[in-house]
């Protein structure tokens, strides 16, 4: 094998070695292990929760809750009762299977109780990140039709109803006694319902939940994700979390992005690990105590996280005791090959990188237990998955050229599909037999995969996923601003900023306070992480013939590289 790499730590892995488990692996046997196995009906929350009440691990710690004010703990038995109550609840309010029922707030116990009734109802969950403003969460509801939301008070001023005729019920988690009359009291409802309840019994093509993710044109996308997402989460929880009985698991990330579902709440549980949850802010001090206290033995974060980490001063490290920490592991971002140096000398621990993405449902590409790390590399697929670098007509290339990173169809999490929207859908699959994910990578002569960067425009600021035609459209809604032209620009801590550049209107003058206008513009109708943290003024911005803005040139000049063809610009 070439170049430099971290040798793999000798002990027995759920794999075993990754050779043999490509060789001898098979879908069935994973799927030997749900239940559904025998009757031919399944649904998640009982996979991932009751499940353990009826084989008798009713009494373990499912979730470790903590965000600094609050700390809970709640046993599968706990968590499956409760969720049968608000299973109960939504039944009482005739919310049926296949409809979307989102949840909208910061992460606490009763967000995940609240998901959890949710899927026993059959519902389609869709979460909805708590850093959302109004604009975004009204494309999110209106997109995908919702009937019901759970929220906190003070969320609700973001959810605006009267533009939203088909959300019947709003639930508030908290004190609701001073709100108006036409919300619902989650507390309330909850104390009167029954904690016996029949789950939806579903096929595994149902619906699971809906996550909102961004591409490089028009709105966000729906990806659509089913019951049968679950083989992949059960089974990479086994190989690629490397997840035993008594571990102690944490994921770092929110429910409102996938990886906070996939593995903060499915992955975690259907393999019957104890799971933590912070919620709160981060900082260096919050999270070593929440590892050293809960004696955390796999933690699943990501980059720009680690980089924080590595940038806090080194006593912080000396002050907290991480030795339960048997498993690292990062995604979302390229982790940089001096962070994983850092992580080996710091936590005595080789970070994993993983590689997927909102669509995959799951992980794909991943640095395993036993595999020898290139630090800089995804790592290899996983048993069972094919993946290939195509070029630009679909075929396959030969190692270390650059090109269309792909996978192979047919894996048990992929998205089914893009909601309302099938030609968005289809674009993912433009050479049959292959989904194309948009990023770029190479393959080494060793079979790992190396990543390279985005095909299209699409930002990746500390792991989140931002369109540039999202923040545009909200640029553009600004008093100040004729026309507007985002892109990512690179960034040492958050990988990349969302730069902006702007044409102002007639009458407008640039200046460091209309700067400031506007980004406080776009946090407050967006999002925070999808506000410009730079804005450039032009007269004028690159615009193809058909009047498109050409984000291509503007990241040249940002880089200060050459421009390239410029035959289609305006004038
Ligand atoms: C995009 C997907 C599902 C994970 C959370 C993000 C980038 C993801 C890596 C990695 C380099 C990565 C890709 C991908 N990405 N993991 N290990 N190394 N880049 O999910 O929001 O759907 O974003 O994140 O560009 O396409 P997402």
């Amino acid at each position: 094998m070439k170049g430099e790499q971290l040798e793999s730590v000798v002990y027995a892995s759920n794999m075993g070695s990754y050779e043999q488990a490509c060789k001898r692996f098979q879908w069935e046997d994973v799927e030997s292990h749900f239940t559904w196995s025998r009757t031919g009906k399944v649904n998640m929350a009982h996979e991932a929760i009751d499940r353990h009440v009826y084989e008798g691990r009713g009494h373990k710690t499912a979730l470790l809750y903590c965000d600094g004010q609050r700390e809970e703990s709640y046993t599968f038995m706990q968590l499956c009762m409760e969720s049968n109550r608000f299973g109960n609840v939504l039944r009482k309010y005739n919310v049926a299977k296949g409809e979307r029922v989102f949840v909208f707030m910061p992460r606490s116990p009763e967000l995940i109780i609240a998901l959890l009734g949710i899927l026993k109802v059959g519902a389609v969950a869709g979460p909805l990140f708590e850093a959302f403003m109004e604009t975004a969460v009204k494309d999110r509801l209106e997109d995908s039709g919702a009937v019901a939301i759970v929220t906190t008070p003070e969320l609700l001023s973001r959810i605006p109803r009267d533009e939203l005729p088909e959300l019947k019920h709003v639930f508030v988690v908290r004190d609701s006694s001073q709100l108006a009359g036409d919300v619902i009291d989650f507390k309330a409802e909850m104390e009167q319902a029954s904690y016996e309840f029949e789950p939806e019994w579903l096929d595994r093509e149902d619906g699971l939940i809906i996550h909102y993710t961004s591409g490089s044109t028009g709105k966000p996308k729906g990806v659509y994700h089913v019951q049968n997402a679950m083989i992949q989460h059960y089974y990479t929880g086994k190989v690629v979390l490397d997840l035993r009985e008594d571990d102690i698991y944490w994921c770092t990330a929110d429910p409102g992005w996938v990886t906070g579902t996939s593995y903060g709440i499915f992955a975690p549980w259907l393999n019957g690990a104890t799971n933590v949850i912070r919620g709160g802010r981060f900082s260096p001090e919050n999270w070593y105590r929440t590892i050293e206290r809960y004696q955390v033995t796999v933690w699943y974060s990501a980059p720009t996280a680690f980089r924080m980490l590595m940038g806090a001063n080194e006593e912080i490290l000396e002050k907290y005791d991480l030795s339960s920490l048997r498993h690292v592991l990062s995604v979302g971002e390229p982790l940089n090959p001096e962070v994983v140096r850092w992580g080996w000398k710091a936590y005595g621990q080789r970070i994993h990188d993983t590689w997927w993405m909102t669509e995959t449902g799951g992980q794909l590409i991943c640095n395993y237990p036993e595999m020898a790390i290139k630090p800089g590399s995804m790592g290899k697929p996983l048993p069972g998955i094919e993946a290939a670098i195509l070029d630009d007509e679909g075929n396959v290339l030969p190692p270390n050229q650059m090109g269309n990173l792909a996978i192979r169809t047919g894996w048990p999490s992929m998205m089914r599909k893009i909601w309302n929207n099938p030609a968005k859908y289809d674009e993912y699959f433009r050479f049959s037999g292959w989904y194309v994910s948009g990023d770029s990578a190479y393959m080494d002569e060793d079979g790992y995969f190396w990543f390279q960067g985005r095909i299209d425009d699409v930002i990746n600021s500390s792991g989140e996923r931002i369109g540039p035609f999202e923040v545009e459209s909200k640029l553009v809604e600004h008093p100040a601003v004729a026309e507007a032209g985002v892109i990512g620009k690179p960034d040492p801590m958050r990988g990349e900023i969302i730069k902006a550049f702007i044409a102002l209107r007639e009458g407008y003058e640039p200046s460091e306070e209309l700067k400031e206008e506007i980004y406080r513009f776009v946090r407050g109708g967006l999002s925070a992480h999808a506000a410009p943290r730079e804005i450039e003024f032009k007269d004028k911005l690159p615009k193809t013939r058909s009047g498109k803005i050409m984000r291509r040139v503007l990241k040249a000049w940002e880089l200060e590289l050459p421009t390239g063809d410029l035959s289609t610009i305006e004038d």
